[in-house]
């Protein structure tokens, strides 16, 4: 898998693909997880190259670090590879490069809303709203038990997948053959 700081294009396909970054406070281990989880079913959609995600935090605390290791565990476990991604915090250059940005929580999308400029403010959502119900936070697992961890995953796929029908939806997308796993 390719670090956090490149954004894993492994086909261009036809267009460019459209860019998803996942954002949370400190990029090791809620926006890693959605980074991670959102690849993986990219690939069982056959979309690599279609859609492509990285992940950073609004803080600069982690930068340079591989995610927590209770992220890499949890989500190993569920088949998602979080190894490689490396911690990086959110640039001005990111609000331009990227079509959708999702916050974690409702504190890193006020950060980020405070930043962004207004043309690229429709580009922020929280990812859990795209969960039908429930909390609109992914709650920080940080300083929690592992259990913390697996409920980062069970919020984390359940939105990545309803987001991922809406950008299908959204920007017609289709499958490239040659992904395409059976
Ligand atoms: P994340 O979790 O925002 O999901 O990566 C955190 C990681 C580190 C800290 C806070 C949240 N910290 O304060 O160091």
């Amino acid at each position: 898998m390719e670090s956090n700081s490149e954004l894993a294009i492994v086909h261009s396909g036809a267009g460019k693909p459209i860019k998803v970054l996942m954002v949370c406070l400190g990029n090791i281990c809620r926006s890693p997880t959605a980074h991670g989880v959102l690849e993986k079913l990219i690939a069982d959609r056959g979309l690599i190259g279609r859609v492509a995600v990285d992940s950073a935090g609004t803080a600069n605390y982690h930068v340079g670090k591989h995610p927590d290791p209770r992220s890499i565990a949890a989500a190993s476990l569920r088949g998602v590879d979080l190894s490689a991604q490396v911690s990086r915090q959110i640039n001005s250059q990111d609000f331009e490069k990227f079509n959708h940005i999702l916050a974690m929580d409702s504190e890193n999308l006020s950060s980020m809303l405070a930043d962004c400029p207004q043309q690229h403010k429709s580009k922020l959502q929280l990812l859990l709203s795209f969960n039908k119900q429930g909390s609109l936070s992914v709650p920080d697992p940080y300083y929690s038990a592992d259990d913390g961890f697996e409920e980062v995953l069970d919020l984390v796929e359940l939105a990545c997948e309803q987001f991922l029908e809406y950008l299908i939806e959204l920007h017609s997308l289709s499958a490239l053959r040659e992904n395409f796993a059976q």
